[in-house]
């Protein structure tokens, strides 16, 4: 089985990401062969500072070799690496409905909140849709707000194949629905473009600072709250604190007399025990700048060899070349 995903390099990586997206794909690494790159290319669509877009890629980079992305068992590498991506992008596009791009969510919230949109934007699924053709992938690790651009990836393999014969591999989107979306500090979706982040490697005193400042309601602490599983605080601690203790503090909230503020320390030292270990192999990492380049180099081109292929096979195909 071939798995696939991508992230973009648009900003700090947070525990939305980590939890939806990251830890699913780093626990599949046993089910099959892996394929994780950095989709600097769809970056692109958001960030047009080509320092800060460096910078972002390296981080990302640091961020999934730390969190335990092993190059022994996945490929690993930059989606610019390989331009073929751009080419099967072409290509399906000219199979690609209006109507399927026009009534894509990610597209739509963009317009709503006013973003200038471009053809990089409004083609945003059908290059997210040669990134997993191209690679032969059954499998795509997402968060659930991606769940859509991989239906749509689904529906243009399928219309390829009918168009010009089998081709593609069909892929399944793999979400995990007890944390499909990890709520942000204001209750929101965790977003980087909300401003609502835990970031994965933020600085201790500005990341305690951010989870104490998480806005609570009024009530006492000695009040009852039947509505504690609905509490942010509470919710993210479920995710970085062993089950039983996130459990503990649910059940002293809904009974009464455990404050906001109790409730925020224990958050925050919970995450930043969760991410210890990740945080001092990434402190090795980056001491270690010529080991990731080599590990990228190493990943575009085991990635090359496959892609290559598929990409032969999508031109010979639709009749174009000899
Ligand atoms: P952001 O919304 O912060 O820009 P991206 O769109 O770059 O995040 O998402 C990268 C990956 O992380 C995707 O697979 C996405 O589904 C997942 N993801 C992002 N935010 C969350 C969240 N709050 N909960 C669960 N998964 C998330
Ligand atoms: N669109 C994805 C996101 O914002 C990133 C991405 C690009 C991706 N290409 C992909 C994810 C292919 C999975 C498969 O999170």
């Amino acid at each position: 089985m071939r798995i696939l995903s991508g992230i973009q390099p648009s900003g700090a990586l947070h525990i939305g990401n980590y939890f939806g997206m990251m830890k699913p794909a780093i626990d599949l690494q046993s089910q099959g062969e892996c394929y994780y790159f950095i989709a600097d290319y769809h970056s692109m669509t958001s960030l047009s500072d080509a320092a800060e877009r460096r910078r972002n890629s390296w981080d990302v980079a640091l961020d999934f070799l730390a969190c335990g992305l092993d190059p022994q068992k996945s490929v690993f590498f930059r989606q610019s690496d390989l331009p073929e991506v751009t080419e099967l992008t072409w290509i399906i596009g000219t199979l690609t409905p209006m109507g399927l791009l026009e009534r894509a969510h990610s597209y739509k919230d963009k317009l709503a909140k006013g973003v200038a949109a471009n053809f990089g934007l409004f083609a945003y699924p059908v290059l997210m849709a040669a990134d997993i053709l191209i690679y032969d992938s059954n499998l795509v690790p997402v968060g659930k707000d991606q769940k859509q651009h991989v239906e749509m990836t689904r529906d243009i393999a399928i219309k390829f194949n009918q168009t010009y014969g089998e081709t593609f591999v069909i892929p399944e989107p793999a979400i995990r629905e007890e944390v499909a979306t990890v709520p942000g500090l204001d209750g929101q979706k965790m977003s980087k473009s909300y401003g609502n982040t835990v970031e994965l490697f933020g600085e201790e005193k500005a990341m305690r600072k951010r989870i104490m400042s998480i806005v609570m309601d009024s009530r006492t602490p000695q009040e009852p709250k039947p509505d504690a599983e609905k509490n942010v605080a509470v919710q993210l601690l479920k995710l970085v604190a062993p089950s039983d203790v996130a459990v503990d503090y649910e059940n002293r909230l809904r009974s009464g007399g455990l404050g906001y503020g109790e409730l925020k320390k224990a958050l925050f030292e919970h995450y930043w025990n969760h991410f210890a270990a990740a945080r001092a192999r990434r402190a090795e990492l980056v001491a270690n700048r010529d080991y990731v380049d080599q590990v990228l180099r190493e990943g575009a081109e085991r990635a090359r060899a496959v892609a290559s292929k598929v990409l032969a096979r999508a031109r010979t195909a639709c009749g174009l070349g000899a």
